[in-house]
């Protein structure tokens, strides 16, 4: 079944052009001017409206099991609320657990992936190492279209990465063409101070930001992006939260060296006065990983955007509904870790980024697909609007209004990191793979209708300058 959106804007990262769009098979096929209507085409009227890619989210995890319970968003109603986001692809993680063959985390995963609505990914955790581990990294770059390995540096006793594993797996790595990407916190550190801190009665969420200061991020970012200098090899840091990291970054890539990083919607524009909150449900709500900073480091992180210096947008959609978030009352360090903002990354994003002048459409485009769809080796089949792209298309309407809740998002969780958030840009209509997903408001999804995606390793690079 055809479609043909007519008479808007595209928006791509590198211009802005009227033009009609016909999208066939999954495809897009057909962009020019005054387009005839396909015979039995859905016709969208676009005017007055952007048509933009489809956001890739690089940073999601649907049904992760974690702290002792499973996030709440299974993969369907998870790639569900992201297509009613605008958000037409995601990467998800599959994680394998200590000593678990990461090929059988990865089946794994993919079986569960299966549910999605929408085009998905996988990266794959690299937890323990083992002569098996550097074995399944090749058979995984080589048939299961991974190019892409996280590491933990946080989390002791559940899946950290030392710097023995971090070595170990950059430099496979490297000889695969795959990119390694690191949560940077100081695991070791924040054991510690969690200890100190509960020790002192400081038992409530508000001790979890107190726990993990942006020091000990940047400490864990600077010590990643060495490793990957030293090494040679490409570092992507998730969720960057604070300015210490940022200037880690920003340092490196000054230098010359491949480094990129990604920054979540909720830590541009949510900052950690939520942990005071006297009530245990928002402030256990809040708990995330790095957590929420002060009031200076939003705005770092907008530069840091602005800058080019943080290349990606995602959410870490992690979500835990009110009784889960119960399992840390009285010691913070169980409350488990992670929120959701699947649904809403586009429209914060367009709403603090692009209406404030922080952010250009084609730029809000780069940060909310072509960069990830580059980095991750998905492009041009993602992240731009092209004849021969996949049909992977939000169209904008960026004077609707809407006022975020949970009581109306599609996210299985209940609650929202940006309750009462006043919006303006929201989608008018969400095409995935061709097929309109989504109508001012409504969601007409297929449980199991997204694909995986394949993302080829990247060229080898020949001058390995180590010579041990
Ligand atoms: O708190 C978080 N971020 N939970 C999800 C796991 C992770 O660290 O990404
Ligand atoms: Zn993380
Ligand atoms: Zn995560």
């Amino acid at each position: 079944m055809s479609v043909l959106i007519s008479g808007g804007t595209i928006v791509n990262a590198d211009r802005t052009f009227a033009a009609d769009v016909i999208c066939d098979h999954g495809r897009i096929m057909a962009i020019g001017e005054d387009l005839e209507t396909p015979d039995g085409a859905t016709v969208i009227d676009a005017t007055g409206r952007y048509v933009m890619p489809g956001g890739i989210d690089p940073h999601t995890h649907m049904q992760l099991p974690f702290m002792g319970t499973v996030t709440s968003e299974d993969f369907f109603s998870g790639t569900s609320a992201a297509l009613a986001g605008g958000t037409t692809m995601i990467i998800d993680f599959a994680i394998p657990k200590m000593g678990q063959s990461i090929i059988e985390a990865y089946d794994t995963w993919r079986e569960w992936a299966e549910q999605s609505a929408c085009d998905y990914s996988l990266h794959v955790g690299i937890t323990w190492w083992g002569d098996s581990v550097h074995r399944d990294m090749e058979t995984l770059v080589r048939d299961g279209g991974v190019n892409s390995f996280k590491h933990f540096m946080a989390y002791k006793g559940i899946n950290m990465a030392d710097d023995e594993i971090l070595v170990s797996s950059f430099m496979r790595a490297r000889e695969l063409g795959a990119i390694p990407t690191v949560h940077a916190e100081n695991g070791e550190l924040v054991d510690r101070m969690q200890q100190i801190i509960f020790e002192r009665g400081i038992t409530g969420p508000e001790g979890h930001p107190l726990s993990r200061p942006p020091a000990v991020e940047g400490e864990a970012a600077n010590r990643a992006i060495r490793i990957a200098e030293v090494l040679d090899v490409p570092v992507y840091i998730v969720h960057v939260t604070c300015r210490e990291a940022l200037d880690a970054i920003t340092r490196a890539r000054l230098e010359g060296q491949r480094v990129f990083g990604e920054v979540l919607a909720g830590h541009l524009v949510v900052d950690d006065s939520v942990y005071r909150n006297e009530d245990f449900r928002f402030a256990a709500g809040h708990v995330m990983s790095p957590p929420f900073r002060s009031a200076e480091h939003p705005p770092a992180l907008w530069q840091g955007l602005q800058a080019g210096n943080l290349q990606t947008t995602g959410t870490d959609h992690c979500c835990f509904n009110a009784d889960q978030k119960a399992l840390g009352k009285g010691d913070f360090r169980a409350i488990p870790n992670g929120t959701g903002s699947v649904e809403n990354r586009m429209e914060v994003l367009w709403t603090h980024g692009v209406r404030t002048g922080r952010l250009t459409m084609n730029e809000f485009v780069q940060v909310t697909s072509a960069n990830a769809a580059q980095i991750f080796n998905l492009y041009p089949r993602k992240g731009v609007i092209a004849t021969g792209s996949d049909a992977d298309i939000v169209v904008w309407d960026p004077d609707a209004t809407k006022v975020i809740s949970a009581k109306t998002h599609h996210m299985n969780i209940d609650f929202s990191i940006f309750e009462g958030m006043e919006i303006t840009g929201t989608p008018s209509h969400t095409i995935s793979r061709g097929k309109v997903v989504f109508t001012d408001g409504k969601l007409d999804v297929e449980r199991g209708a997204g694909r995986y995606v394949d993302r080829p390793p990247y060229a080898p690079v020949a001058n390995f300058r180590q010579t041990a």
